[in-house]
């Protein structure tokens, strides 16, 4: 939620109070130097003792409210016919409209059965745009992606409102050149992760919708972010401004055939699920469930997680929740345009998103721009942010690297954790360092895994950069 000060200006405010806290620290630049060091440049190998404030995700990490953790206490524990899990299937029928339902313990596990059970070898995925556990799947039984946005989805200044659309034109084309028999499935994405959270609008799903039936095609939702593009669309698009969040999210779920999601991040639990109204779809992946998640009333879920995300499901869509990460980005990404930093706009759902190619032109894309930024953000600040850019894209089958179309640096907000004075310590460091931008240098692999190669590749600084900074740092910020 956002609040007008008796001054005009408007400012994200929170709608609750915190009840519990954990104590963080702030380690000076030195030690920052040396855990970055031995986490070979690469911010998810860092360990939370030495980071200040987690700006890696919003996964699994937001506050949970009280009455969910009531649910941890209250949950029914049983490892078939728990109450606790139709107390599940209440809620998601109620906010989402969905009659059949079933757990998985995150949402990559969600996309997994998704991916065995509609996808042959040779098959593609047109999508509005891919994330990366979606696109390691879906690859992993055969078929590709294809990423079917409008030319301007990866402009990042912009001020196109919907910059999730999927541009129906391209679809027909596909569908074309392939033949329908080929499409999969087609999956579109909410609040669209890798292109900066960026919303579709209501009347592009419906106009994919058609275009699906025309061909018979499946139509499948990533909800892993849909209650931050259901106050987008509540926010900007024509016809929806007197709408509830929970009136929008209700209209987008009753379009596709097949529904997931994460629940790590708008039901703020650790799970996923799939869900739909079709039952002849529902019933070709159930039979997998028990094999790779476990028995239909928990899914690889603990049912104190299951209970937390029944209600997580029901809060999920009050504004003041749906939109308290939405505006603080706002905030954040605003504060940074006004002194010229290159940050994704319009500000969108999950995090402030830096644009590393225009934050560091001297770096080629393929040292990393967006790595050595998270890295360099890291050493002046002690936030974790995460590269989204070419180390999040996996090399193709011949082993030569693919180039992100975007070289992010996202900087996320978990929600209901971070306050306006940790948003304006932000502000300050990232000022600081695209002043000092010339400072830092690329990186190259030292180290990568097969497969999504961004959690567990290490990496080193081509050059001693991260010395050059931390020295600059020092002298003019002091050790800390
Ligand atoms: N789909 C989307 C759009 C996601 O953002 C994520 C996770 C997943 C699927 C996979 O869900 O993590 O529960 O297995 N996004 C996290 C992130 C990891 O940091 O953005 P999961």
């Amino acid at each position: 939620m956002s609040i007008k000060l008796s001054s005009g200006k408007e400012i994200p405010i929170e709608m609750h109070k915190t009840r519990m806290v954990q104590k963080i620290t702030l380690v000076p630049v030195e030690e920052r130097l040396k855990a970055i060091g031995e986490a070979g440049y690469n911010t998810f190998l860092l360990k939370t003792k030495d980071i200040f404030l987690d700006m890696l995700t919003d996964s699994g990490v937001n506050a949970m409210s009280d009455n969910q953790f009531a649910e941890f206490m209250r949950a029914d524990d049983a490892y078939a016919g728990s109450m606790t899990f139709y107390e599940f299937a209440d809620a998601v029928r109620d906010v989402l409209g969905y009659k059949y339902v079933m757990n998985t313990h995150q949402g990559r596990a969600a996309e997994h059965l998704v991916a065995k059970v509609f996808i042959k070898p040779g098959d593609v995925v047109p999508t509005n745009y891919h994330f990366t556990t979606t696109r390691a799947h879906i690859e992993l039984f055969g078929a590709s992606v294809l990423e079917i946005y409008y030319d301007d989805a990866l402009k990042t200044e912009s001020t196109n409102p919907f910059k999730g659309n999927m541009d129906p034109q391209k679809l027909k084309n596909v569908i074309k050149k392939y033949g329908k028999d080929k499409v999969a499935f087609v999956r579109m994405e909410a609040t669209t992760n890798l292109i900066g959270g960026q919303p579709f609008s209501m009347a592009n799903l419906k106009e994919i919708r058609q275009i699906c039936n025309e061909h018979g095609l499946i139509l499948v939702m990533d909800g892993s972010l849909i209650c931050e593009n259901a106050y987008l669309i509540m926010q900007r698009e024509k016809g929806y401004q007197t709408k509830t969040v929970a009136e929008i999210v209700r209209e987008i779920c009753s379009i596709p055939d097949l529904f997931y999601m994460s629940g790590r991040k708008n039901t703020s639990v650790r799970g996923g699920m799939i869900a739909t109204n079709n039952k002849e779809l529902f019933d070709k992946i159930r039979p997998w469930l028990p094999v790779y998640e476990g028995f239909y009333t928990y899914g690889g879920m603990s049912m104190r997680e299951v209970g937390a995300m029944a209600v997580g499901v029901r809060e999920m869509v009050d504004p003041s929740v749906a939109g308290c990460s939405v505006e603080q980005i706002k905030y954040f990404v605003n504060r940074l345009r006004e002194t010229g930093v290159p940050v994704v706009t319009p500000p969108g759902g999950l995090a402030c998103h830096l644009d590393a190619m225009k934050f560091l032109p001297h770096i080629p894309q393929s040292q990393y721009p967006a790595g050595a930024l998270s890295a360099a953000l890291y050493i002046a600040s002690g936030i974790r942010s995460m590269e989204r850019g070419s180390v999040s894209m996996d090399r193709d089958k011949e082993g030569k690297e693919v180039p992100a179309d975007v070289e992010l640096t996202r900087v996320a907000l978990p929600r209901r954790v971070y306050s306006i004075s940790h948003i304006e310590y932000a502000i300050d460091r990232i000022n600081w360092l695209y002043k000092h931008r010339d400072l830092v240098k690329g990186l190259k692999f030292v180290w990568e895994p097969p497969v999504l190669r961004f959690f567990d590749g290490r990496l080193e600084p081509i050059g001693d950069w991260g010395r050059n900074l931390s020295d600059a740092f020092k002298k003019e910020v002091g050790n800390n």
